[in-house]
C-alpha cells in the first residue's frame, strides 16, 4: 500500500512539475510579449503556472512522507513525528534533495504570480529545472555502478520530458491565438526533446537492465511498453509538424484534437515512468565482491596511468556530453544560417570553439575526466583544461554575437523575443557586475580557495553531482574570466587594456600563489576520499596532492601567458585601427577644408583658456 502511495505522489509530483516548466517555457519563449511585458494571455499562463507549481509543492510534500514511511516500513502517521522528519529532510542525502524540490516548487508557486517579464519568467524556468534535476542524484540511479551513465542520462531524460510533455501540456492549456503563435516555435523544441527523451530513456534502461537476465520482470516490461507508447508519440509529433506545414490553412480543430490526445497519452507514459523510478530494477549482479571505485568513484578502477590510457580511457559523462552536443548543435546551426544568409563567419572562431569543446570532452568523459577520478593530481590538470584552457578556445568562438546574428527577431514587431532577452541579459546590471574585471577575478581565483581549503572539496569528491558541479563552474568561471579578458563576444562594459594587464598579472601571483600553498600542504585536503578508493598506484597520497600543487602552477600559469600575449596584440591591433581611424578623419576633414580631431580639440582647449583668462580680468 505504502509503495503505492510513493508512486502515485511521485507521478503527481513530476506530472505537476512538468505542467509547471512548459507553462514557464510557453510564458518565457512561445506565447508574445509587449517588450518583454507580458501580455494580457500572459496572465492566464500565469496563474496555470502557479496552480501547478501548488500541486507540484504539495505532492512532493506527500511523497516525502510516503518515502520515509516505505524506507523506516512504519505508517504515515509514525513519520509524522517531527523529530524523525527534521531529521531526514536535513540529514539525509535523499529526504534533502526531495526536501530542496519541495522548498522550490512553493517559492515558484508564490513568486509566479509577480511575473511581470519575460526576463525573469526565463529565470524562473532555469531554477525550477534544477529543483527537477535534484531527486535524480539520489535515485536508484546513484547506486548502480555507472553513476554517469545512469544518472546523466536520468537527469537529460527528465530535464527533456520536462519541456516535450510539459510544453504539449502547456499548449493543450492556451488558448487558440497562443496556440496558433506558439505551435511553430514549440515544434522545434519538441523536436530536440523528443529526440532527447528516446537516447536517455534507452541509455538509462541499458545501464540498468541487461536484457537477456530482466526478460521476466515487469520493469523490463514496463521500460519495453514506454518504448512502444513513445514511438507512437513521435508519431504524433510527425503528424503535427505536417499539419503546421500544411501553412495557411492549418486545420486548428484537428491540431488542437491531436495535443490533446497526445497531451493524454504522455500522461500515461508519466506514470508509468513514475512507477518504474519507484520501482527497483531487477539487480544486475549481486555476487560481485564490493568494488570501492565503482562504488565510490561510479567506474572500474584504471590501471597506472600512462600516456595511451590517458589518451584513449572514455567513460562517458553523458550529463556533459549532453551539454556539449546541445552547444555545438547550436553553434553549427547558427553557422548554417549565417552561411545561407550569404554572411562569412570566420573559420578561426569555428575551429577555436570546436577545440575548447573538445578539450571539456577529454576532462569530463575522456581519460583526464576518468583519471581525475582517481588521482588529485589528474584532478588538478582536469581542473586547469576545463577553467583555463577550454574557456579560451570558447570565448574566442564568439558564441554570442553568432547567437545575436542569427537568434529569430520578433515576430510582431513589438515582442522582445529571444535576441531580445539576449541583448536585455548582456546589458542587465547583473551582467555589468559579472563583467567587472575585480568581479570576474574575485569569482575566478577566489573559488579556488573557496573549494581547495574547506571541507568542500573533499565532499563534492564523494558524488557524481559534485563531479558535474565542479567541472561545471570551472568552465563557467573560467568562460567568465577570459570573456573579460580576451573575449571577442560584445561586453557592456569596455575594460581599457591596461586594466586587463594588471589583472592577468594579479591572477598569476594568486595563482602562483594558491599553488605554493597546495604544495606546502602537510595534510590531505580531500577528506579521505582518494584513500577510500584503494587505488594500487601511486601510493604516495601527500606526494601526489603536492604534484597537483606543481601542476596548477604550471598549467596555470601558461593559459595566463597566453591571455596576456593575446592581450597586448589585440591593444597594438586597436591601436592600429584607432590610428588609421583618426588618419581616415583628418584626410576627410582635410577633403572638407574643415579642422580635423586634434584641431577641434586645440581649439575647444584655446577657448577653454580665453574664457578662463576673460573671467579672471
Ligand atoms: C524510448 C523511450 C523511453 C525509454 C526507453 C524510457 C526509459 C526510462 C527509464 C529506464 C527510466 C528510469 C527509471 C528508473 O529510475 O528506474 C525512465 C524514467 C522516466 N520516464 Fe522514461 N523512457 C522512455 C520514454 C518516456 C516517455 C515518452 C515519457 C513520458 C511521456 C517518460 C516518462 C518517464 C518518467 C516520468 C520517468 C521518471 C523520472 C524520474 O525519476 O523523475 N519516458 N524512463
Amino acid at each position: 500500500m505504502i509503495s503505492a502511495l510513493v508512486t502515485a505522489s511521485k507521478f503527481f509530483a513530476v506530472l505537476s512539475s512538468f505542467i509547471t516548466i512548459g507553462a514557464l517555457l510557453a510564458l518565457a519563449f512561445l506565447v508574445l510579449d509587449k517588450d518583454g511585458k507580458l501580455s494580457t494571455s500572459g496572465a492566464k499562463i500565469r496563474s496555470i503556472i502557479s496552480i501547478s507549481a501548488f500541486a507540484w509543492f504539495f505532492s512532493s510534500v506527500l511523497n516525502i512522507l510516503f518515502t520515509l514511511a516505505n524506507i523506516l516500513g512504519e505508517s504515515v502517521t509514525a513519520v509524522l513525528d517531527p523529530a524523525v522528519l527534521q531529521s531526514f529532510v536535513l540529514q539525509i542525502s535523499l529526504g534533502q534533495y526531495l526536501f530542496f524540490q519541495t522548498l522550490i516548487a512553493l517559492f515558484v508557486a508564490i513568486t509566479s504570480r509577480l511575473l511581470t517579464s519575460s526576463g525573469y519568467t526565463a529565470i524562473l524556468l532555469l531554477i525550477s529545472l534544477i529543483a527537477i534535476s535534484a531527486p535524480v542524484f539520489q535515485s536508484h540511479a546513484a547506486s548502480s555502478g555507472s553513476h554517469a551513465l545512469a544518472i546523466g542520462s536520468l537527469l537529460i531524460h527528465v530535464i527533456a520530458l520536462s519541456f516535450w510533455v510539459g510544453g504539449v501540456i502547456a499548449i493543450a492549456l492556451l488558448n487558440q491565438e497562443d496556440r496558433k503563435i506558439s505551435l511553430p516555435r514549440f515544434s522545434q523544441v519538441a523536436l530536440w526533446a523528443a529526440i532527447a527523451v528516446v537516447i536517455s530513456g534507452v541509455l538509462n534502461a541499458s545501464a540498468r537492465l541487461n536484457f537477456a537476465a530482466a526478460w521476466s520482470s515487469s520493469y523490463a516490461y514496463v521500460v519495453i511498453l514506454k518504448v512502444l507508447i513513445t514511438f507512437v508519440l513521435l508519431y504524433f509529433g510527425y503528424k503535427h509538424r505536417n499539419y503546421l506545414a500544411a501553412k495557411p490553412s492549418v486545420n486548428w480543430r484537428a491540431m488542437t484534437r491531436l495535443i490533446s490526445v497526445e497531451a493524454a497519452i504522455m500522461i500515461f507514459v508519466t506514470a508509468l515512468g513514475s512507477w518504474l523510478s519507484s520501482n527497483q530494477p531487477p539487480s544486475r549482479d549481486s555476487q560481485e565482491p564490493f568494488n570501492a571505485a565503482l562504488a565510490i568513484a561510479g567506474m572500474e578502477m584504471p590501471g597506472a596511468p600512462n600516456f595511451t590510457r590517458i589518451l584513449f580511457e572514455y567513460d562517458p559523462s553523458i550529463f556533459m556530453i549532453g551539454l556539449l552536443v546541445l552547444a555545438v548543435a547550436l553553434y553549427i546551426k547558427g553557422v548554417v544560417i549565417l552561411t545561407r544568409r550569404g554572411d562569412k563567419w570566420p573559420v578561426g572562431r569555428t575551429i577555436s570553439f570546436a577545440l575548447g569543446i573538445s578539450a571539456i570532452d577529454f576532462a569530463t568523459s575522456g581519460g583526464l575526466g576518468v583519471y581525475a577520478h582517481f588521482a588529485f593530481s589528474w584532478h588538478m590538470v582536469a581542473h586547469m583544461v576545463l577553467g583555463m584552457i577550454a574557456p579560451i578556445g570558447i570565448v574566442l568562438g564568439a558564441p554570442i554575437t553568432l547567437a545575436l546574428r542569427t537568434l529569430p527577431q520578433s515576430r510582431d514587431g513589438q515582442e522582445l523575443g529571444v535576441r531580445g532577452l539576449l541583448i536585455k541579459a548582456l546589458h542587465s546590471r547583473y551582467a555589468r557586475v559579472l563583467t567587472n574585471p575585480v568581479v570576474a577575478l574575485a569569482i575566478f581565483d577566489g573559488s579556488l580557495f573557496a573549494l581547495y581549503f574547506t571541507s568542500l572539496f573533499g565532499g563534492m569528491m564523494q558524488s557524481h553531482q559534485g563531479h558535474l558541479f565542479m567541472s561545471i563552474h570551472f568552465i563557467l568561471t573560467g568562460i567568465l574570466f577570459f570573456h573579460v579578458i580576451v573575449g571577442v563576444d560584445p561586453n557592456p562594459r569596455k575594460v581599457p587594456h591596461i586594466i586587463r594587464i594588471v589583472i592577468l598579472f594579479a591572477a598569476m601571483s594568486i595563482h602562483a600563489f594558491f599553488s605554493v600553498a597546495l604544495m606546502s600542504a602537510s595534510t590531505l585536503i580531500d577528506g579521505g576520499y582518494f584513500e577510500s578508493l584503494q587505488r594500487p598506484w601511486s601510493l604516495d597520497l601527500l606526494a601526489d596532492q603536492r604534484t597537483g600543487g606543481a601542476i596548477g602552477w604550471a598549467m596555470g600559469e601558461i593559459p595566463i601567458l597566453i591571455a596576456l600575449v593575446a592581450t597586448f596584440i589585440q591593444w597594438m591591433r586597436d591601436d592600429s585601427h584607432e590610428a588609421k581611424r583618426i588618419d581616415r578623419n583628418t584626410a576627410r576633414m582635410a577633403a572638407l577644408g574643415q579642422p580635423d580631431e586634434l584641431a577641434q580639440y586645440n581649439l575647444y582647449l584655446n577657448n577653454l583658456n580665453k574664457k578662463d583668462r576673460e573671467a579672471n580680468q
